[in-house]
């Protein structure tokens, strides 16, 4: 994975792509990556990846596969053909072990495999809704998810900054952690449901810091990219 100090890696969720070239031409830089997802993949594609990938800016290819674990190991394989590979690939920790070692298989090192836990958009009550064990928080439910992950060859999670300080306590420092559910202080709330600030972020264990509208939305990204760094320093 390339080297970056820059723990910001900001998501370019647009499926636009000129305003997409645009974010990342600007904030080349000024964030340690560009998250490209499945609004923009699905759109353009692969040729739509690599003239992102062309920007230079360490790549998070966020497309969260879950499916059994030949069909997950084959996607991932055919992704890791791009002429320019991602630094970081993901998919849903609740595939379960044979499929994240089938994952972990097919990346073979080529880029750091990432899985996610809980989304940051559920709660208790949603996780409830949806069968998830009751008597669990979500918190432990993404400690499981994230042991599960660790032991099956997983470099790393996507988890809530809520969800952080156990997750470090189960897996340990070397464990990569790619935090969402970032707004900087003061800001929109908007879908997500258990935030925290970049620095909070950072000082419970953040690697990775996945800040998307707070800076893609702001009148100036750039500038927004900037007080972020500036409030993780002081
Ligand atoms: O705009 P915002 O900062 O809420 O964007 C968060 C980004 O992180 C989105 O691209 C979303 O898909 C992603 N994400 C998330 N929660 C997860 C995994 C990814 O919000 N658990």
């Amino acid at each position: 994975m390339p080297e970056t100090r820059n723990p910001i890696c900001v998501a370019i969720d647009t499926p636009d792509m000129e305003r997409a070239g645009f974010l990342a031409q600007s904030l080349k830089g000024h964030v340690g990556y560009l998250k490209v997802g499945m609004e923009f993949f699905y759109a353009h594609g692969q040729a739509g990846y690599l003239e992102m990938a062309q920007h230079g800016v360490p790549i998070f290819l966020d497309l969260k596969l879950h499916d059994i674990p030949n069909t997950v190991a084959n996607g991932l394989n055919a992704l890791m053909q791009l002429e320019i590979t991602p630094a970081m690939i993901n998919v849903h920790a609740t595939g379960g072990p044979a499929m994240l070692k089938a994952a972990s298989q097919a990346i073979d090192g080529r880029a750091k495999l990432i899985a996610v836990t809980i989304l940051t958009s559920l709660d208790n009550d949603d996780l409830k809704a949806a069968g998830f064990n009751p008597e669990m928080s979500t918190c432990d439910h993404a400690t499981n998810l994230a042991k599960l992950a660790k032991a099956n060859g997983v470099d790393g999670i996507v988890c809530s900054p809520h969800d952080l300080q156990s997750i470090r306590t189960a897996c340990g420092d070397d464990f990569l952690t790619v935090v969402p559910g970032i707004r900087p202080q003061g800001s929109d709330v908007q879908d997500q449901k258990r935030i925290a600030t970049p620095k909070s972020a950072l000082e419970s264990g953040a690697d990775i810091l996945v800040i998307g509208r707070a800076i893609t939305g702001a009148a100036d990204p750039v500038k927004a990219a900037q007080d972020i760094l500036v409030s993780l320093s002081k």
